[in-house]
């Protein structure tokens, strides 16, 4: 997932994916280019949309850092 990627490379993103990828918080919220958002294989199921109405700023493409695959 993206948020691997941020902890594999120990990129420092203060308080970035607070709960590991269990889907009970929304700090991994990432805005995405329509483009990127169409072009990913899985849309967001409906646990991640639940937690995406708790994200600050929610965008029509915005996703869950950690559920991006
Ligand atoms: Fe908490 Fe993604 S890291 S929902």
């Amino acid at each position: 997932s993206l948020l691997d990627v941020i902890i594999n490379n120990n990129l420092d993103f203060d308080g970035y994916g607070a709960c590991e990828g269990t889907l009970t918080c929304s700090t991994c919220h990432v805005i995405l280019d329509p483009k990127d958002y169409n072009a990913l294989p899985e849309k967001p199921s409906d646990e991640e949309l639940d937690m995406l109405d708790l994200a600050y700023n929610l965008t029509d493409t915005s996703r869950l850092g950690c559920q991006i695959i």
